[in-house]
């Protein structure tokens, strides 16, 4: 499988909804040592709140100096995630709550070369995916309600996280599991332990002083207290 994600590796993807938008192309310039570029997409009716769409991330991709990992909160997903993945996202992750066929959606994003992500609100439980979740590179699980940056991390949302990679270590699948949603130096490891290998961090990284070290303090923080 050409997983981009390893699930040896571990992953900081900082999130730009916490950027200033009308300097994009500086606020990018300052996570360029991060893995990729974690891009909210929000159409305003999966969640309250409104953001880019895929000629924005077309043109991030273009500025960007690492892969863009686009995080879809928009509904009817199976019509509109695929021009995502046109429009040249590294990653392309749909919510399971948005789409009718799920396993269709993946193969197709995938024949676009696009690696899959499904999300999870939290009140989803994790359970009816397992069966099947060697149709994704990676499980998203959100530890925060989609929508708004800066929310406190859901600390109920460890024992899913648990139970996922068990559940993927135990079928020996190759997928990653993401964490987004107040992810910071204070809930990192825990997130890490839990099993967790790919962590979106937005206001953690744009509201420090340097993004640049503080991406390095989260990769440490992950890195010593991986699952294992
Ligand atoms: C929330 C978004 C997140 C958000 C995370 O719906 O999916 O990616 O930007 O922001 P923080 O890290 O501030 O919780
Ligand atoms: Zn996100």
């Amino acid at each position: 499988m050409n997983a981009a994600y390893s699930t040896d590796g571990q992953y900081i993807h900082p999130s730009i909804l916490n950027a200033d938008f009308l300097a994009l192309g500086a606020e990018l310039e300052k996570i360029s040592t991060a893995d990729s570029v974690h891009v909210d997409v929000m159409d305003n009716h999966f969640v309250p709140n409104l953001t880019f769409g895929a000629s924005m991330v077309e043109q991030i991709v273009r500025r960007s100096a690492i892969p863009v990992d686009a995080h879809l909160m928009i509904e009817d997903a199976d019509r509109e995630a695929p021009v995502f993945a046109e429009a040249g996202a590294s990653s392309v992750t749909f919510h399971l709550e948005a789409t009718a066929a799920p396993i269709r959606l993946a193969r197709e994003l995938r024949r676009k070369n696009a690696q899959v992500g499904v999300a999870l609100r939290p009140a989803t439980p994790v359970e009816p995916l397992l069966d099947v979740i060697g149709e994704f590179d990676m499980l998203l699980i959100m530890t925060v309600e989609p929508g708004f940056g800066g929310q406190s991390f859901l600390e109920t949302m460890l024992p899913k996280i648990r139970r996922a990679r068990r559940a993927i270590s135990a079928a020996n699948l190759e997928v990653s599991i993401q964490v987004d949603g107040g992810v910071s130096r204070e809930t990192i490891e825990r997130c890490a332990e839990a099993g967790a290998n790919v962590f979106v961090a937005g206001s953690a990284i744009y509201r420090a002083q340097n993004a640049a070290d503080e991406i390095s303090a989260l990769r440490e923080l992950a890195s010593v207290h991986r699952a294992h």
